[in-house]
């Protein structure tokens, strides 16, 4: 059975989170003007973060095919999916199909049954807060490459108030509902 989902109020749930992190339409306004250079670098982006999940056996369980070996259609699908997410996050938008596309990630995550087609079952918590600290990694390290040191800073932190309202909404799955 899957977890009673916050329903109807995800998005006003999202908001809020924003809110909370003291999000505001400027800082919207600096991830959709910096989203160019991210989304130049989508690919890069992606490869680096699914090369780093296969280089420890803990996290490329889950991308290996029945021989053991990674399964190369499966990650390249994977790949796009992270891009499409990344895609989405740059728009610095929560409208209601935003963020329900995003609880459905998380539950794609946190409620995995493993099957051969499936290997590994659910992707554990540290996994998912360690891929956010390496896509905000990944981010301020194109940030300090392209943008003047001021420019770069702001960018870091308009994206990281994003990427942590998105990582909430991605274990909203595993948490129990008091603690949402
Ligand atoms: C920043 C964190 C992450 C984001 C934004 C993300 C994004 C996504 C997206 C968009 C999908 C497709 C969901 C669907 O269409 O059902 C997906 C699927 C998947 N992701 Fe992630 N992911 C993240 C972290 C991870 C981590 C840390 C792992 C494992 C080490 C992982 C493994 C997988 C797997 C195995 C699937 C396929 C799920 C299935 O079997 O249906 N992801 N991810």
């Amino acid at each position: 059975m899957t977890t009673p989902l916050p329903g109807a109020d995800m998005e006003r749930f999202l908001k809020d989170a924003l809110t909370f992190v003291g999000w505001s339409e400027a800082d919207a306004t600096v991830v959709r003007k910096t989203a160019p250079l991210v989304l130049a670098r989508e690919a890069a982006l992606t490869s680096a973060l699914y090369d780093h999940f296969l280089s420890m056996p803990d996290s490329a369980r889950f991308f290996l095919a029945a021989d053991g070996t990674p399964d190369r259609t499966r990650i390249e699908r994977r790949k796009h999916s992270l891009a499409k997410w990344l895609k989405e996050t740059a728009q610095a938008a929560i409208t209601q199909d935003s963020a329900y596309y995003l609880l459905m990630i998380g539950l794609s995550h946190s409620h995995r049954a493993s099957s051969p087609d499936r290997p590994g079952g659910t992707i554990p918590v540290r996994m998912m807060v360690g891929a956010m600290s390496l896509t905000q990694s990944a981010l301020a390290g194109i940030f300090a490459a392209e943008l003047p040191a001021a420019d770069a800073l702001e960018a870091s932190v308009s994206w990281n108030k994003l990427l942590l309202v998105h990582l909430n909404a991605l274990l909203l799955g595993y948490l129990p509902k008091a603690h949402r």
